[in-house]
C-alpha cells in the first residue's frame, strides 16, 4: 500500500493542468471528501502497527503535494486567464449607459442658444437672496402691494431674507455691477408658496431676459420675443397683452399664437389658440437708478419666461410633478433629445 501512496505522490507531483476545472478535478480526486487521501486515512487503523509511522508520513507527504499543486496550478491559470483579458485590444468595450438630459435643462440650454445668437450672455445669482435684489430695487419697496403677487418664503424669522421668486433679483445684480450696453439672460429656479397640483409648484424655472442700452424701445422688444417664438416654437404670431409689473411700465403678458389644429392645441390653449409664455416690458426709470444706471441716458427692456411651462408644452408632460420626482423611467425617455 505505500508503494501505491509514493505512485500516487509521483503523479501528483507531475501533474498539469490547462484550465481551472482540470485542477478543480484533480482537486477533487486527491482532496474531496470521497478523494484518494480519506480513502488512506480511513485504512490508517488497519495498518501493522509497525508500519503506521511510515504510513502516516507517506499519506501527510501525498496531501501536501496534491495541495501544493493544486494552489500552484490555480494561481499560475488566474494570473494568465487576466492578462489575456488586459491584453486583447480587440475585445469590446463594457457597454456604458449614457443618461440623458434632463426636459428642464434640454429647454433651457435651447432657450440659451435662441439668445446667445442675438448677442446676449448668461448670468446666474443667488438663490437665496436678500429683499433689495428681489424686491426694493425692483420698485417694490416694502409694504408695496404687488409683493403680495408673489408668495415669498422666508428664511426662518428674518424677513431680509428669502428664497428668491423670479430670477430679476440676477438682473439688478448684473446691472450693480456692469455699464450699459447690457444684454443678458438669466435662467434659474425660483421659489413660491404656492399649492403643489399637477399645473403649479412650489419652486420652478425661469429665463429673465435684460436689454439696456441708449434708445432701446418697445419695438425692439417685440422684435426680439418674436424672434425668440420662432426659433423656440416655430411660431412668429405673438400679442402683448397689457398688463402691470412694478419694474417694467409699461408692462405686458406675452401670449403666442399656437393654432387649433389637433385636440391638443384645444387643450393647451384652453379653446383660443393663444398660450401664454410670460411677462415682459421697458424697466422702470426707477429700476434703472436704483442700480446705478441714468435713466435719462439708457433705457431697456426686461422679459421673463417659464422653463418648466415651456418644456411641459413641447415634450407633452402633462403633470408638472414629474419635473422633479427624479423617477428614471421618466427621465429616460429625453435620451433621444440629448
Ligand atoms: N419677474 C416677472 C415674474 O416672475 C416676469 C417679468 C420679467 C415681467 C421681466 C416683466 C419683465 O413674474
Amino acid at each position: 500500500m505505500i508503494d501505491k501512496i509514493k505512485e500516487l505522490i509521483a503523479e501528483a507531483e507531475a501533474f498539469t493542468a490547462q484550465s481551472i476545472e482540470e485542477v478543480e478535478a484533480f482537486r477533487i480526486q486527491y482532496l474531496g471528501k470521497k478523494g484518494l487521501l480519506n480513502t488512506y486515512f480511513a485504512e490508517f487503523k488497519n495498518v501493522a502497527n509497525d508500519q503506521k509511522k511510515e504510513f502516516g508520513q507517506a499519506i501527510n507527504q501525498l496531501k501536501n503535494t496534491a495541495q501544493d499543486k493544486v494552489n500552484a496550478l490555480k494561481s499560475e491559470l488566474e494570473s494568465t486567464e487576466e492578462a489575456s483579458l488586459n491584453g486583447d485590444l480587440s475585445r469590446p468595450g463594457d457597454p456604458i449607459s449614457i443618461g440623458a438630459r434632463h426636459p428642464i435643462s434640454l429647454v433651457k440650454n435651447q432657450i440659451i442658444d435662441i439668445f446667445s445668437n442675438i448677442g446676449f450672455n448668461v448670468s446666474e445669482g443667488p438663490e437665496i437672496e436678500d429683499d433689495w435684489h428681489n424686491f426694493t430695487a425692483l420698485n417694490l419697496p416694502e409694504y408695496h402691494p404687488a409683493r403680495d403677487m408673489q408668495d415669498t418664503f422666508f428664511i426662518q424669522t428674518d424677513p431680509d431674507i428669502l428664497l428668491r421668486t423670479h430670477t430679476s433679483s440676477v438682473q439688478v445684480r448684473y446691472m450693480e455691477n456692469n455699464t450699459p450696453p447690457i444684454r443678458t439672460i438669466s435662467p434659474g429656479r425660483v421659489y413660491r408658496n404656492e399649492a403643489i397640483s399637477s399645473r403649479s409648484h412650489c419652486f420652478f424655472h425661469q429665463v429673465e431676459g435684460l436689454y439696456i442700452d441708449k434708445d432701446v424701445s418697445f419695438a425692439d422688444l417685440k422684435q426680439t420675443l418674436q424672434y425668440f417664438t420662432t426659433e423656440m416654437f416655430g411660431k412668429s404670431k405673438i400679442r402683448l397683452r397689457p398688463s402691470y409689473f412694478p419694474f417694467t411700465e409699461p408692462s405686458a403678458e406675452i401670449d403666442v399664437y399656437w393654432g387649433l389644429e389637433s385636440e391638443t392645441d384645444y387643450k393647451i390653449t384652453k379653446g383660443t389658440g393663444w398660450l401664454e409664455i410670460g411677462g415682459c416690458g421697458m424697466v422702470d426709470p426707477n429700476v434703472l437708478t436704483n442700480c446705478n444706471i441714468d435713466p435719462e441716458v439708457y433705457s431697456g427692456f426686461a422679459f421673463g419666461v417659464g422653463i418648466d411651462r415651456i418644456a411641459m408644452l413641447l415634450h407633452q408632460i402633462s403633470d408638472i410633478r414629474l419635473l422633479s420626482e427624479n423617477d428614471v423611467r421618466f427621465l429616460k425617455q429625453f435620451k433621444s433629445a440629448l
